[in-house]
């Protein structure tokens, strides 16, 4: 035997112990047990050995090899233990910290003001209905009492759709008066719907993109009149626009679809370039209304001599711009994220009647 077993035992300890991390113990151990290393290629002399000292010295390396092996799992934890302490100490992350805003989305004012729409009518026992956004010339002009040719129609810069077959044509819908009569076709009254959603029209400046968005009203019952459709719109305006104070003004107006139609503007005042609603003596326009044309009653399937009803029609992108002072329609739908962040609204804060609308 020509190496000190001993000393070749110290040495690899030694080597075990100074492996500083778990790759440079896992060197030793492959130096000292593969199948190259120190120890396996002392076994493999042992058969040049005579019986009696090959039965010894095979002991030995065995005593060694177990040795070296369990002074190599002791390391082995010690390096693993360390390297856990190294991590947790530099890792380290405060949860209590509070989340970081610029890494949370928020509502666009858009949603967040059609969810507030919503709860006001909800609150006064109004469904919400839907329609298609692709709807028929009927339900877009004709049911609503708008026959072909009627100047109306040009007034509304509609997206047409080609010709089918039959020479009918698609629209995207001009707005949302379309779900009044699909509602009325499946519904018995008393009907009370808001139907707030997309609506398209050929315009583009500071005040009109193409796609834009309304919220339709609709009661029908008997026995309704105008008084329930002023009462109506004054609830919703003076929770909408959070002013007890608030008017409103009726001003004659015409709409095909309503019979007698009015426009309906609330007070405001201007200060410092800032615009108040339901504050002062100027007036801004802001919805369309009126009683349900006779024409449109019975396009929906009913008997106006029967049930009466009143309708309205509201901008959802104009009330989201008076009521939080955006000043630009077109920047609601440029996706520009400073934007979004500086009108958003926080996504845990839920628009409710009790809870606050804002
Ligand atoms: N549909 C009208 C528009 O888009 C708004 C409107 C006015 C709706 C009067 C109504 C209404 O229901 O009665 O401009």
């Amino acid at each position: 035997m020509t190496v000190d077993l001993k000393e070749l035992e110290n040495q690899l300890l030694e080597s075990v112990n100074g492996a500083d991390n778990e790759a440079a113990l896992e060197e030793v151990r492959i130096g000292a047990l593969g199948k190259k290393g120190l120890i396996s290629s002392q076994m493999k002399g042992l058969g040049k050995l005579d019986p009696e000292q090959r039965k010894q010295t095979g002991q030995a390396l065995n005593g060694v090899k177990a040795r070296i092996s369990e002074a190599l799992a002791l390391r082995r934890e010690v390096l693993k233990k360390q390297a856990l302490e190294e991590r947790l100490a530099t890792e380290n992350i405060d949860v209590t910290l509070p989340a970081r805003q610029r890494d949370q989305g928020t509502i666009h004012p858009v949603s967040q003001v059609w969810e507030e729409i919503v709860q006001i009518f909800a609150d006064l026992g109004f469904a919400v209905a839907e329609g298609p956004h692709i709807d028929t010339d009927w339900y877009n002009f004709g049911a609503l009492n708008i026959p072909d040719e009627h100047p109306a129609r040009q007034e509304h810069d509609t997206f047409y759709f080609h010709r089918d077959a039959e020479g009918n044509r698609k629209v995207l819908r001009t707005h949302t008066s379309t779900v009044q009569i699909r509602t009325m076709e499946k519904t018995a009254p008393p009907i009370r719907i808001i139907a707030p959603g997309r609506t398209f029209r050929c315009d583009s400046d500071q005040t009109h993109t193409p796609m834009f968005h309304q919220f339709e009203g609709l009661v029908l019952d008997k026995d309704i009149h105008l008084g329930h459709l002023k009462w109506c719109l004054l609830e919703f305006c003076k929770t909408f626009f959070e002013a007890t104070d608030l008017k409103l003004r009726l001003r004659a107006s015409h709409f095909p679809f309503t019979e007698p139609s009015m426009e309906v503007d609330v007070n405001c005042s201007w200060v410092d370039g800032q615009l108040k609603v339901g504050e002062g003596d100027n007036w801004m326009e802001i919805l369309g209304s009126g009683m349900v044309h006779p024409n449109v009653i019975r396009a929906g399937g009913h008997d106006p001599d029967e049930v009466q009803g009143f309708a309205f029609g509201i901008g959802i992108d104009r009330l989201a711009m008076l009521k939080y002072g955006i000043p630009d329609l077109r920047a609601f739908f440029e996706s520009d994220l400073r934007w979004l962040r500086h009108y958003g609204f926080s996504t845990l804060n839920v628009p409710t009647l009790a809870g606050g609308l804002s």
